[in-house]
């Protein structure tokens, strides 16, 4: 595939089309941001784990029959995708209570979840992405009440296969964060990335943070982490 015109810069990615009019490039850039962007860094390679870490995380779910907008990794940082119209809800799964649950709701720390909480938020910096219910994403036009517990399931699954997979890596995944879009058929497909500045990783035995909370702390070795992740992730040990 041939890059193209950017369509579209995110805070992390910018994604360029091709000369097929249904598939993109999906290019994984070093910045990091926390709180809407108002905390931004560069991190040298970030989006070459980023990348490489995402495309084994939608590997794995292809494999288990989650369909994905994940074709080909072209080569470290460029990922070749379906073209999909994002929804902007952040669906976020959580296992173990930590981040904003616990400054906005009387969870305990390290509190677990079973079954895992689903939250969606609005995905706007404008609104500063609030929590929406069922009716309001309906209202807003979003998706259709159909599509929520499409959404739902899928999300459930994705849960199982990574939670299951980071356990038997060492690795406790007490919440992430994923997005659907549309396809073209206009079946709702999981999109964006899997990755350790969308998701929490933690160490089973240490409980450290494998993760962009290091960032978001101000932690140095933030870089050492993802790489962390990256080897644990892509360690072909159990490869039959
Ligand atoms: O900050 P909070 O605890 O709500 O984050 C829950 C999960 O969702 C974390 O894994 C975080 O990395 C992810 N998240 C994200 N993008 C956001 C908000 C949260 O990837 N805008």
């Amino acid at each position: 595939a041939k890059v193209g015109n950017l369509i579209y810069k995110g805070k992390a990615k910018d994604v360029y089309e091709t000369d097929n009019s249904e598939i993109v490039i999906v290019k994984f850039r070093d910045d990091i941001t926390a709180g809407d962007g108002a905390k931004k860094e560069n991190l040298n390679k970030k989006g070459f784990y980023n990348s490489i870490i995402s495309a084994k995380f939608f590997e794995i779910l292809e494999e288990a029959g989650v369909k994905t907008q994940y074709i080909d990794l072209l080569k470290p940082g460029y990922m070749l995708s379906k073209k999909l119209k994002m929804i902007p809800i952040e669906v976020i799964t959580r296992n173990i209570a930590a981040g904003s649950l616990l400054r906005n709701f009387p969870f305990k720390e390290k509190q677990e979840f079973e079954p895992p909480i689903i939250q969606m938020d609005y995905k706007s910096d404008e609104y500063h992405d609030p929590t929406l219910n069922d009716d309001i994403a309906v209202a807003l036009g979003l998706v259709t009440i159909e599509e929520l517990n499409t959404i739902r399931e899928i999300t459930l699954k994705i849960n199982t296969v990574l939670k299951d997979f980071l356990k038997s890596r060492g690795l406790l995944f007490p919440d992430f964060k994923i997005e659907f879009g549309h396809d073209n058929q206009g079946n709702v497909v999981l999109g964006d990335e899997i990755s350790p500045d969308s998701c929490r990783f933690w160490d089973i035995e240490t409980c450290d943070n494998l993760d962009k909370d290091l960032f978001r702390k101000g932690e140095s070795g933030v870089m050492d982490a993802y790489i962390k992740v990256a080897s644990i992730v892509l360690d072909e040990k159990d490869k039959k």
